[in-house]
């Protein structure tokens, strides 16, 4: 059997781990900005993409990757599939893995699925390797990974000096959000001061590991950030009978550019997509050339998914 490495969340990382995926996410985005090609380390591999909910940019991001490693990626067609016979995520990852599957690359809803993927993989004596692509409102660590090295580039660091002395504000719907739930405690890891800002309801009862402070004063939070990240209101994640009002919301927690103009002049946005416009996020704010670094996560996640299959790969 091949040695494999999961990645199922950032907890299961080690700093050293941490410290190759980002160094080699930064040197591979720097060789795609020149033009350079990996030769294909990752040849007659088979990566299969098992998406149980919806995505444009992670489930694109790991093809792309797949694709310019070398590998052949299969996208489940799990609308089609037998899933709607009631065949059990655990059932179709390990029918996906009797076909030959070295990366199973799955987003999955419910707390604990990706890493009962894992043991079950396991149990099996299988080599494939389980990345979380998202689950639920649990975590999302690929996209955490691409947040941190957009961070370090845009700002001219690395991932020795990491994130330490920066300020982080994340604002929104917290208690629903698996970006979050992987940026706080990767972004504490790197040095950063975490804050979480949202309305009552989106705050969890306590702040979890890795958040430094949690308010609902956008001012407060807001007030001299490096880094603000906004996040989208999960409104599928809502209780059916939770209603939002946006233009409430907006005023409140809306990344706007008075809303901007309380943390630091030099202040960058995030948003780890998808975007409601005109509610966490005005659109100038959004498009901004040198305010915004939305467009460049979307562009790291290639690299980064790529320096992901390396490692998953334990290239
Ligand atoms: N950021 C993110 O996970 O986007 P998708 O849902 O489009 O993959």
């Amino acid at each position: 059997m091949c040695a494999v490495n999961h990645l199922t969340g950032i907890d299961a990382l080690s700093d050293a781990d941490i410290r190759q995926i980002l160094t080699r996410t930064l040197a591979i985005d720097a060789a795609l900005e020149a033009g350079h090609h990996l030769d294909s380390p990752l040849q007659n591999r088979l990566l299969f993409n098992l998406f149980y909910e919806n995505s444009t940019r992670t489930s694109l991001s790991f093809a792309v990757a797949g694709m310019r490693m070398g590998a052949h990626v299969v996208t489940v067609p799990v609308a089609a599939s037998s899933v709607h016979k009631g065949e059990s995520v655990r059932d179709t990852v390990l029918t996906l893995c009797a076909q030959g599957a070295d990366f199973m690359v799955l987003r999955a809803g419910g707390a604990g699925t990706i890493d009962a993927a894992r043991k079950a993989v396991e149990e099996h004596g299988l080599s494939t390797a389980i990345i979380n692509a998202g689950e639920g409102a649990f975590g999302h660590p690929t996209q955490a990974l691409l947040d941190a090295a957009t961070i370090l580039k845009a700002l001219g660091r690395t991932p020795e000096t990491g994130l330490e002395g920066l300020t982080i504000t994340i604002v929104g719907d917290l208690l629903h959000s698996r970006v979050a739930a992987s940026c706080a405690p990767l972004f504490a890891r790197l040095g950063a001061e975490v804050r979480y800002c949202g309305p009552g309801e989106m705050l969890p009862d306590q702040a979890p590991q890795g958040v430094a402070s949690m308010t609902k004063d956008q001012k407060a939070a807001f007030k001299d950030a490096d880094i603000i990240m906004t996040l989208r209101i999960q409104l599928e994640r809502l209780s059916a009978d939770a209603s939002v009002d946006q233009v409430a919301y907006r005023s409140d927690y809306g990344v706007t550019s008075e809303s901007l103009s309380l943390a630091k002049p030099t202040a960058l946005v995030m948003h780890p997509g998808p975007m409601n416009r005109g509610v966490e996020i005005d659109g100038n704010i959004a498009d901004h050339p040198d305010r915004s670094l939305i467009l460049k996560q979307v562009a790291m996640g290639v690299p980064t998914r790529m320096a992901v299959l390396e490692f998953a790969a334990s290239l």
